[in-house]
């Protein structure tokens, strides 16, 4: 059985999020999505919330399981005994950093290799941060997020 895991901190999860998982998920048995619970960052949705948020765009994913993690991605990826960590590039200004990451990762955990999907087009300007800019500003954020989480976003700056 291969399994992925898809890490991230999806604060929110995004349109560019999602095209990546419905990508990826084709190529494995099994795709984890691991939420990074990191209580040095303070998210706008707590691990939970977000894992739930996850759950509810890909249920009609089959091969997805949604959970959250602390600590190293690699050890997460070592316990989980997957063989790949998926990662999206939307720019060659994320490059630098996955780079670093890959390698770091595969420098701890050496049974476990990063692949890269380059995101879609349309989404290639989307991340979570600009999501949360334009929602503060009460702007329109429903091309950026799936439908069912808009007002759920929203509701956090009211
Ligand atoms: O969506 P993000 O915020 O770009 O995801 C970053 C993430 C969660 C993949 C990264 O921060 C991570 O793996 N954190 C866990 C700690 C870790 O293993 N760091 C790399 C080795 S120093």
């Amino acid at each position: 059985m291969r399994i992925g895991i898809y890490p991230g901190s999806f604060d929110p999860i995004t349109l560019g999020h999602l095209d990546v998982i419905k990508r990826s998920s084709r190529l494995v048995d099994l795709l984890i999505i691991g939420v990074l619970n990191n209580s040095g960052k303070h998210p706008l949705f707590t691990a939970e919330e977000r894992v739930e948020m996850i759950k509810e765009v890909t249920r009609n994913i089959e091969n997805i399981q949604v959970e959250s993690f602390r600590g190293l991605l690699a050890e997460f990826a070592r316990i989980k005994k997957a063989a790949v960590i998926v990662r999206g590039l939307r720019a060659i200004t994320d490059f630098e950093y996955e780079l670093q990451m890959a390698q770091i990762n595969h420098k701890i955990e050496s049974e476990v290799d990063t692949i890269f999907f380059t995101t879609s087009v349309e989404y290639s300007y989307l991340s979570s941060s600009v999501v949360k800019e334009v929602a503060f500003h009460k702007g329109d954020i429903s091309s950026f997020v799936p439908i069912e989480l808009v007002e759920r976003i929203e509701a956090k700056y009211e």
